[in-house]
Formats: C-alpha cells, sequence, structure tokens
C-alpha cells in the first residue's frame, strides 16, 4: 500500500473527471490536496467537490483558478506556501478537448486550445518549481492523440505532444531532486468525451484492444504510482493507459 501521509499534493483540473479520481486516490493514501479548477461562476462546481470529500476541511483545500492566466498560478503557489509551505507532488491536469477541423479552425479556438492544453502547464509548473521539495515529483497529462494524431483535433493534439517534450526537459532540469513523468491516457469515461460518445456510440471503443472506455481510476492509480516511492527510478517516462489503442493498427 502506497503512503502519502503528510505529502502535499496540487492538482489542476480538480473537479473534471480524472481529477476528482486522483483528489480521491491521493486523500485516501493520507495526502493534504490543493485542488484546483475554474471558479464557481463557471460550470466546475469544485467546492462542493471537496466539501464532499473533506468535510473538515482539515486536508484539502480548493482554489479557484484558471490555468491560462499567470497571477492565478502564481495566486496558486503563494496558497500552497502560506497553507502548507511547500508541495511534493503536481499533477497540471486542466484540459480541453473540442471538435474542430484545421481548415476551419479559427484563431481563437486554436489559441484557446494551446492556452488551457498547454500554456496552463507550463504556468502551473513554473509557478511551483520553488515549492517543490527534493524526492518531490511532477506528473503531466497527454493523451493518445499526442502519440497518433486525432481526426478534428489537431490543436488538442499538438499541445498534447507539446507536453511530451515540455515535460522530458522538465525532467532533465528538476534531476536529480525531482522527476518528472507522463500520463497518456486513451478514451477514459468522462465528461471530456461525452460528445463523441453521444455522436459515435459502441463504435467508440472499436479500436480499442480492450473493447471499453478506460476509468478515471486506473490513470489516477498510475498517476499515484509514478509519484511513489515504488517508481524511485523512473524520470522523463511516459505511461499508456489506454487498453491498447496506442498499439492498435
Ligand atoms: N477523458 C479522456 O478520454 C482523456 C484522454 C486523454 C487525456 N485526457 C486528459 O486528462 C486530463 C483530464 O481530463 P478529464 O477527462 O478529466 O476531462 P474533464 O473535462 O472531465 O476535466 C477537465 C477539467 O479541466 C478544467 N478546466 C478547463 N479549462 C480550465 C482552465 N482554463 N483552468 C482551470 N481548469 C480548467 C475543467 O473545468 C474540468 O474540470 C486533461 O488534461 C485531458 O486532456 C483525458
Amino acid at each position: 500500500m502506497l503512503d502519502f501521509n503528510g505529502k502535499v499534493l496540487l492538482l489542476t483540473g480538480a473537479n473534471g473527471g480524472i481529477g476528482r479520481s486522483i483528489a480521491k486516490v491521493f486523500f485516501d493514501l493520507g495526502a493534504h490536496l490543493v485542488l484546483s479548477d475554474l471558479g464557481e461562476d463557471s460550470s466546475s462546481g469544485g467546492e462542493g467537490f471537496v466539501r464532499e470529500l473533506d468535510p473538515s476541511g482539515r486536508r484539502v483545500v480548493f482554489v479557484p483558478a484558471d490555468v491560462t492566466q499567470r497571477e492565478d498560478c502564481d495566486a496558486l503557489a503563494k496558497v500552497c506556501r502560506e497553507r502548507f509551505g511547500r508541495v511534493d507532488f503536481l499533477v497540471p491536469g486542466a484540459g480541453i478537448y473540442r471538435d474542430q477541423l484545421v481548415e476551419t479552425m479559427s484563431d481563437d479556438q486554436w489559441r484557446q486550445t494551446i492556452e488551457v492544453n498547454l500554456n496552463g502547464v507550463f504556468h502551473c509548473c513554473r509557478a511551483m518549481i520553488p515549492l517543490l521539495r527534493d524526492g518531490g515529483s511532477i506528473v503531466t497529462l497527454t493523451s493518445v492523440a499526442a502519440h497518433r494524431g486525432s481526426y478534428q483535433h489537431a490543436h488538442y493534439s499538438a499541445a498534447k505532444g507539446a507536453i511530451l517534450s515540455f515535460s522530458r526537459s522538465l525532467a532533465l532540469e528538476l534531476a536529480p531532486g525531482i522527476r518528472v513523468n507522463t500520463v497518456s491516457p486513451g478514451l477514459i469515461e468522462t465528461g471530456m468525451i461525452q460528445h463523441r460518445l453521444e455522436k459515435e456510440g459502441a463504435s467508440l471503443v472499436e479500436p480499442t484492444p480492450l473493447r471499453r472506455l478506460g476509468q478515471p481510476e486506473e490513470v489516477a492509480k498510475v498517476v499515484a504510482f509514478l509519484c511513489s516511492d515504488w517508481a524511485s527510478f523512473i524520470t522523463g517516462e511516459t505511461v499508456q493507459v489506454n487498453g491498447g489503442l496506442y498499439i492498435a493498427g
């Protein structure tokens, strides 16, 4: 059993499907959590989730932040410093996934996807690095779209591809004290792929050899493993969690 007692996790996109699972897994392993997502005026509703997870409010705090805003990420770091004095684990998980062909993609559509999925990760990592202790760990989230491309998702695919090389570069910069790895999910059953499920139905899982969608907890457990001492000699790596979608022809 992994033990995160006394460790501090900062997680963005914390009220999403995968984010909530990561929060639950780390909470159950004893960690203190700084959970962040868009604020109450958005559809996020992250504060309600935090009250459910930790009614005592002793181990979990919710901090609204828009990761596209540098100031929000800096403010997030300030909360971590004031409340816990440090961060042990950073998972910059916020993301958006919109369908659009390149030919008809507006500048705004391109920029928004890059802003959230790539610049947001940069903003969070830069703000948190001074708070990360030796023995700490960053786990970024990319996608099978980064490796194989994705029809109607060139902007998403490009951002997630950049996350791979950003994370490897950061692993070199932060060694030997801090490990940096990436988890690359395939199709995971969350709100993010709801529109594709509605459109494509059961055929959506056909290319996946395990013939089902992944569950958010199956991603969260790999994130926890990579943060833990069980992964103490792993850095700059990418772990595929996609039921074989990556290797399928
Ligand atoms: N679900 C999948 O199939 C899948 C596959 C591969 C990769 N991923 C990646 O996993 C991560 C989590 O995805 P998910 O499936 O939980 O999606 P989700 O849509 O359920 O959650 C994403 C969360 O990010 C938040 N967010 C969006 N824009 C933000 C911003 N500007 N600032 C702060 N928060 C913002 C949303 O409010 C939401 O809570 C994402 O990075 C996603 O790209 C998901």
